[in-house]
């Protein structure tokens, strides 16, 4: 069973989709990690995250085991990823990877929830549900100053404003697997919910979609 969790920036969708992921007891992709990889191994070879070359390079020669490092956690690693997400050869390079974790979830684990901005969309269009989620750029500012905060990372709230504002408007707006929900997702606005609330919220959705019975 695959689920996909897409949204805008600090929308809450990592925190919700790990939530589900431990609670159904599938492997979870936070599919953001992969453009955030590809955006730190291009800028560690002192490249341009705009360098289509380089930064194609890079997504073909990732190394999937790096996922987990913090680095990739920085408000300037966020920004860099969204320039290498928005390079066609990029987005080509990292399909089968997300493709085969969604078709063969690790650990022979029973379903996947995938999150990132195309899932729904592009990645794994026949997904069993889609819940796209959103919420206001002001709560969304300042849920990602309390992650980075809690990392140990620098948080100018000025600074992850406009960053929050610049990587919405690339995301929406690039030619290829833009950010927006597919046709037959399910939209949840997390702006008045505390983590509990929104946990409650999809799994009312997944409920309502008949989930529960199939897993
Ligand atoms: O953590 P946050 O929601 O801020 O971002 P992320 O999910 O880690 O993604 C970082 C950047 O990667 C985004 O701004 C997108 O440009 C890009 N991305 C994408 O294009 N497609 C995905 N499926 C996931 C991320």
């Amino acid at each position: 069973m695959i689920i996909a969790i897409d949204g805008p920036s600090a929308s809450g969708k990592g925190t919700l989709a790990r939530r589900l992921a431990s609670h159904l007891g599938f492997a979870y992709l936070d599919t953001g990690s992969l453009y955030r990889a590809v955006a730190l191994e291009v800028l560690e070879a002192d490249a341009d995250p705009r360098d289509a070359g380089a930064a194609a390079l890079a997504a073909r020669n990732l190394d999937f085991r790096t996922l987990d490092d913090p680095r990739l956690r920085a408000e300037k690693i966020g920004e860099a990823a969204s320039l290498v997400a928005a390079i066609p050869k990029v987005r080509s390079e990292l399909l089968a990877f997300q493709r085969n974790f969604a078709k063969t979830p690790p650990g022979g684990l029973k379903g996947a929830i995938i999150d990132g901005r195309d899932i729904g969309t592009v990645v794994c269009p026949d997904a069993d549900l889609k819940i796209f989620i959103t919420a206001s750029p002001a709560v969304r500012v300042k849920r990602r100053i309390l992650e980075l905060e809690e990392r140990g990372l620098p948080a100018d709230p000025e600074a992850i404003l406009s960053s929050v504002r610049l990587r919405d408007t690339r995301d929406e707006a690039r030619k290829i697997s833009p950010l927006r929900p597919a046709q037959d997702a399910h939209l949840l606005d997390t702006t008045n919910l505390d983590i509990d609330s929104a946990f409650k919220k999809a799994c009312m959705i997944l409920e309502a979609a008949g989930l529960f019975g199939k897993i």
